[in-house]
């Protein structure tokens, strides 16, 4: 049994995680610090599934050494998986010091941390961002990387620390792992299915950017967990970087199709610019984490929407929301470290 960290085990992915990993009999601590980017009442929901399966809950912040420190040390830990941050492509155009201080100082704090306290392997979370405009597709591990986003720059710049450890330390063992667009279940807020979904559901109007004809590689969570998992386990993932996708390609207005057919309801549209941080296209080459990590995805875009509209009317999510201030007696017994 492995004795697994998930910074951001609150999150979306990071919560999804959690879930997968307990269900294989490993154990798993949660580390997150439930930050208000959105409703940390939703973050805590996640995180009290999690407990109920077994695993712990640590309340910390990336930006602090020593809370890092004590959740590691106390807890045993082999191998930290690092999806903490602060994501959000267009939160960052108004935001930058946000995505720098938390993407950038936080993975290094991280990777410090982890290296000097045991551990042996840390797998971290980069982003599909990091490519910018696509020169050529599906984009493999090779293709160019110029960020069009603060955001993407973030990231990138955890890539490059991870580089230096790995040439600093090369007997620490570390992977990186590039998403793109992960969709299921508890999505964040800000993202696409969330707001066709629930919009959709609530009868309001969805506004794309631009034309709708923009693609993305839609990521089910299911298949992207696995991903994770496999990083962590294999071998031959160290010091390797990954693209995870779905090795498709499929446009906003195909998925809004996919919406319309799941719930039976004809989407309300009104179209405005693109946003400048956004890239027009993704379309991950998944070769390499086929053939290094035996990465198999299986779970569709269909299925992350039956997956989302399940979940919106399981908890009945817009009134989960105003619900919000229950967040208070949901703290309950948490281990809670101060600054
Ligand atoms: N969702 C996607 O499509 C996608 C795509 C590419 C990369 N990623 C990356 O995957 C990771 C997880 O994304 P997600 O969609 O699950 O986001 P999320 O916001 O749902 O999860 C991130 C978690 O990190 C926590 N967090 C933020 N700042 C922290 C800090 N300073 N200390 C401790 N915890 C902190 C948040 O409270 C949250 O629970 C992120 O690194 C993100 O950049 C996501």
């Amino acid at each position: 049994m492995t004795n697994f960290l998930i910074t951001g085990g609150a999150g979306f992915i990071g919560h999804h995680l959690a879930k997968y990993l307990l269900g294989m009999e490993e154990k798993v601590t949660i580390f997150d610090c439930f930050s208000d980017y959105y409703s940390p009442y939703l973050k805590w929901r996640n995180a009290r599934d999690v407990e109920k399966l077994g695993g712990t809950i640590v309340e910390g912040n990336i930006l602090s050494k020593r809370e890092l420190e004590k959740a590691i040390n106390k807890n045993n830990i082999d191998t930290v998986i690092h999806l903490a941050a602060q994501p959000g492509v267009r939160y960052s155009t108004e935001n930058p010091e946000m995505a720098l201080r938390i993407n950038v100082e936080g993975t290094s704090n991280v990777l410090s941390v982890s290296r000097e306290n045991g551990v042996k392997k840390a797998v971290i979370t980069s982003s599909s961002s990091v490519f910018g405009a696509t020169k050529q597709m599906p984009m493999d591990e090779n293709h160019p990387t110029n960020p069009i986003s603060f955001y993407g720059v973030s990231k990138l710049t955890t890539e490059k620390l991870v580089a230096v450890c790995n040439h600093l330390y090369p007997e620490f063992d570390t992977s990186i792992l590039r998403p793109f667009t992960v969709v299921g279940a508890r999505q964040r807020p800000d993202m696409a299915i969330n707001i066709f979904v629930s919009r959709v559901l609530n009868r309001e109007t969805i506004t794309i950017f631009g034309d709708g004809n923009q693609t993305r590689d839609w990521t089910h969570v299911g298949n992207m967990v696995q991903a994770f998992y496999l990083a962590a386990i294999k071998p031959k993932a160290k010091h390797q970087i990954f693209n995870v996708g779905a090795g498709t390609r499929i446009s906003v207005n195909q998925v809004l199709a996919i919406v319309a057919e799941v719930t039976g309801i004809d989407p309300i549209l009104k179209h405005t610019e693109m946003n400048k941080a956004d890239v027009k296209d993704t379309f991950a080459d998944i070769g390499k984490a086929k053939r290094l990590l035996g990465y198999h995805p299986r779970k569709t875009i269909s299925d992350a929407v039956v997956d989302f509209a399940q979940y919106w009317e399981d908890v009945n999510y817009g009134k989960l929301l105003a619900s919000e201030k229950l967040i208070e007696t949901e703290l309950g017994s948490t281990e809670i470290f101060s600054p």
